[in-house]
């Protein structure tokens, strides 16, 4: 498992819940600590050693209430109002970690430097793909280890710079953008009295503040080796977003956009799970490529441009269903639709307060 951020946590604590069928996990994380992105940091670009500083996270804000965010078997503290600081998802991650003794699995301030396929033929066995991984730690040693199966969850990268609003007070800021974080980082511009402007004046911006999405970037893939394009928002073909049809033992997690990301992950880890213990089979990679290349190209043709591929957005919960129904593990409760939903709709009519609301739920299908 490649990265200890959410999706690899996730990855490691359902490969951990079947020892009968799966050898332990070895989790690399380049970091010293798990919750990727949620670890937060204040300094931005690089760290003194010259290694990026990984966390996009900005200082006041989580989007999502805790009851849609949480994995579906993992509360959050029911104690917390249901817009938490990221501090707190940060615990919830440590804790999840914990409970499911994930933490000795890790491999911590180990960088994976390259993952590459290789043909493995024990004796009396077929041909199989095996990957071949190799990491470094601190000091530079590099190790090479084999493994059956690779999950990608170092899904990583950019968006600006941002961390809080108040250098921005009194700029004029243009920002590009107006999905999750230009919205979010807006509104907390305006707070500081960061101008905007609406009557069609025009003056000179002090920041171009960019809040044009996430790319990918997995230097450790030779993505031309794998079958894949890796380019501009966008890797293809992916098999429901996750599996490279020419190697059907390696998995990304945490691909897909516009989604609700934990349990979005959690129904993806399992899938790729059943896919491994054999009791799901995926279609022959002739077909995997060509059910991708007709999604992608019904996509087009609507219209949708190539960087917005991944987008998942309305089809997320059909996707997570299909997912369960192929594989045959819970799907997700439809009061997770439901209140993301509902959370999504207060987003627009109250973007300043939508916040201030708590939720609970009370069965599969209700909350208040
Ligand atoms: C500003 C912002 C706000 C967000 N707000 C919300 C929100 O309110 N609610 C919500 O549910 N989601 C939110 N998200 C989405 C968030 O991305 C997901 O919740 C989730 O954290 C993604 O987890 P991940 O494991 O896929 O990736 P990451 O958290 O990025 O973790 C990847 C891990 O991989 C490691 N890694 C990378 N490369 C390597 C390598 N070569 N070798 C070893 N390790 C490596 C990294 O160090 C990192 O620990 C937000 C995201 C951003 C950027
Ligand atoms: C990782 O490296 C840092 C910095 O050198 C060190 O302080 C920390 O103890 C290391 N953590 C682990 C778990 O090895």
């Amino acid at each position: 498992v490649v990265g200890a951020g959410a999706a690899g946590l996730c990855a490691a604590r359902h490969v951990l819940s079947r020892p009968g069928c799966f050898a332990p996990p070895v989790v690399f994380e380049l970091s010293d600590s798990v919750g990727g992105t949620w670890c937060y940091d204040e300094r931005v670009g690089t760290y003194d050693s010259g290694r990026p500083v990984h966390s996009s996270m900005y200082r006041d804000l989580t989007n999502l209430p805790k009851e849609v965010m949480m994995f579906p078997d993992f509360p959050f503290d029911p104690q917390l109002s249901s817009f938490l600081p990221h501090q707190e998802v940060q615990r919830y991650l440590e804790r999840y970690c914990q409970s499911h003794g994930i933490r000795p699995h890790i491999r911590f301030n180990t960088t994976v430097e390259s993952v590459k396929p290789i043909v493995v033929t024990a004796e009396g066995e077929e041909e199989r793909t095996a990957w071949e991984v190799t990491s470094s730690d601190l000091s530079g040693r590099q190790k090479t280890e084999t493994f059956d199966s690779v999950f990608v969850c170092s899904t990583v990268l950019h968006s600006h710079s941002y961390r809080f609003a108040e250098p921005f007070s009194g700029q004029s800021v243009v920002v590009l953008g107006a999905k999750a974080s230009g919205l979010d980082i807006s509104i907390e511009l305006a707070k500081v009295g960061a101008q905007r402007f609406q009557d069609g004046s025009v003056t000179e911006a002090d920041v171009l503040m960019f809040c044009t999405g996430y790319n990918f970037r997995f230097p450790f893939l030779d993505a031309a080796q794998l079958g894949l394009e890796i380019q501009d928002h966008m890797i293809s073909p992916l098999y429901r977003f996750m599996v490279p049809p020419a190697f059907p033992s390696l998995f990304f997690i945490g691909i897909c956009k516009i989604i609700c990301p934990f349990p979005n992950f959690n129904c993806q880890v399992q899938f790729a799970l059943a896919v491994l213990a054999g009791s799901v089979t995926l279609p022959t990679r002739a077909q995997m490529e060509d059910e991708v290349r007709r999604e992608l190209q019904v996509k087009l043709e609507r219209g949708v441009q190539h960087r917005h591929l991944l987008i998942l957005d309305q089809d997320q919960w059909e996707y997570c269903n299909m997912l369960s129904r192929s594989a045959g593990f819970s799907p997700l409760p439809p009061v997770i639709r439901s209140l993301f939903e509902e959370v999504h709709q207060q987003r627009q009519i109250h973007p300043e307060n939508y916040r201030k609301l708590n939720y609970r739920l009370i069965s599969d299908t209700q909350w208040e």
